[in-house]
């Protein structure tokens, strides 16, 4: 086991009516004016959005208003929120919705708590100090920002969808109650299932040995979401099989899945990411068309994780032959994602990149040939490249 740090300082208030206590648990946090931060109209047409209103107007919490975030939330959005948070004197941002409104309300936060231009953190260019409070009431079992140091911003300016990390942005909390992700469309409860298994499978996919303890919370996580992934999709009111979805998407990617390993793979977001910045695709149906073909194009480099993960995940019988153990288990995992409608295909997914357009997007993900992606094999562009052109399919 390697050496790690584990730092989980959000507070976690979990179950049915929970959002009720938002006004409290912001009037802990002493602050002066909140900005509640939103997506399309969801959480309008759910009615949860009054409720917020009214558990803040109940502890007498002065706010402003934004919504309007879409799904791979953009830099326009983040700059009004910033020029609005400066206007209002606004020092603590609720975000009430999904990973797209949190890591919209996380930006925010960078952009008012830092001198300068806000993307320079997404271009890598320099390194936020701060970041304003955030608390999230969270509506859809997916990204794990909730719990993660992470957001993942798109500028227009050339569709670029980039990621920033640091531990100013942990949410101070996460209201989490299953019963918000009943008003889901089916393809979205699926997609964040997809993305909850693939942080904990991005982690689980590393270079390194001995995390008996860690490799048994992953393949409870993942074998827990798939089982409930499924109840759900011929039961989506079923608060059980919720519940666990949502506990598991703040467990997947809040650091506890990939303690003492190397930090895990991460090829299959960073592909992903280009193709979100590129086609606006829902980020988890993304992962699912881009991972069977990056497992076949990797296997070879750690048979003998692949073929646990078979084992102990798909429940492949054990067999010596680690090879096909791994094929096995990446076809069983394929198959399992097209049992909850996932494609497994860009062509599925509904998109079919050019020739063009596929070396753009491994120019993108290589940032110019500047950097290579992945720890089980380490991807060039042209190994990216290689990658979209195969994960094309029919
Ligand atoms: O905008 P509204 O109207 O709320 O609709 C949303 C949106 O269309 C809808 N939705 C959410 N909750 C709902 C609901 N519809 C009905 N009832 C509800 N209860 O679902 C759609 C998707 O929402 P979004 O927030 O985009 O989903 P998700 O949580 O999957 O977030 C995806 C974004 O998170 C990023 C992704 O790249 C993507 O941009 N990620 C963020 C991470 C992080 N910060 O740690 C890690 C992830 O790997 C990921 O990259
Ligand atoms: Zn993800």
């Amino acid at each position: 086991m390697l050496n790690f740090e584990y730092h989980t300082p959000t507070k976690v208030v979990f179950g049915k009516d929970t959002e009720s206590k938002a006004g409290s648990l912001i009037k802990e946090q002493g602050c002066r004016k909140v900005l509640v931060h939103y997506g399309s109209g969801s959480v309008i047409r759910s009615g949860l959005l009054d409720r917020v209103y009214a558990s803040l107007d109940a502890e007498g919490i002065p706010y402003a208003s934004l919504g309007g975030v879409v799904p791979n939330p953009r830099l326009t959005k983040v700059r009004e929120g910033i020029a609005l948070c400066q206007r209002e004197g606004v020092d603590f941002i609720l975000a009430v919705g999904g990973g797209s409104v949190i890591d919209s309300s996380k930006a925010i936060g960078y952009g008012v708590a830092n001198e300068g231009d806000v993307w320079d953190f997404y271009a890598r260019k320099r390194t936020a100090s701060a970041c304003l409070p955030i608390g999230a009431i969270l509506t859809i079992a997916a990204a794990g920002s909730e719990m993660s140091n992470s957001s993942v911003i798109t500028n227009e300016d050339g569709l670029k969808k980039r990621g920033y990390k640091s531990e100013y942005c942990r949410c101070r909390f996460a209201i989490l109650n299953p019963e918000l992700t009943y008003t889901l469309p089916d393809y979205q409860t699926q997609s964040g299932c997809v993305d909850v298994l693939m942080h904990t499978m991005e982690r689980y996919f590393n270079q390194s040995t001995n995390m008996e303890m860690t490799d048994g919370i992953s393949e409870t996580l993942l074998r827990t979401v798939m089982k409930n992934s499924l109840i759900l999709k011929k039961d989506p009111q079923n608060y059980d099989a919720r519940a666990e979805v949502m506990w598991a998407s703040s467990l997947s990617h809040n650091g506890l899945t990939g303690c003492g390993t190397d930090g895990g793979d991460w090829a299959s977001h960073q592909l992903e990411h280009e193709l979100g910045g590129m086609f606006d695709v829902a980020h988890g149906a993304g992962l699912a068309a881009i991972w069977g073909t990056w497992a076949r194009y990797v296997c070879k480099d750690r048979l003998d994780r692949f073929a646990k993960f078979a084992e102990n995940v798909l429940l492949i019988p054990h067999s010596e032959d680690l090879e096909q153990m791994a094929l096995l288990g990446i076809q069983a995992m394929e198959d399992y994602f097209r049992s909850i409608g996932m494609p497994t295909s860009l062509h599925k997914l509904g998109i079919a990149p050019s020739e063009e357009q596929i070396l753009e997007l491994a120019d993108k993900c290589s940032f110019g040939n500047t950097r290579t992606i992945g720890k089980v094999r380490e991807l060039n562009r042209e190994h990216i490249a290689d990658i979209y052109r195969l994960a094309r399919g029919i």
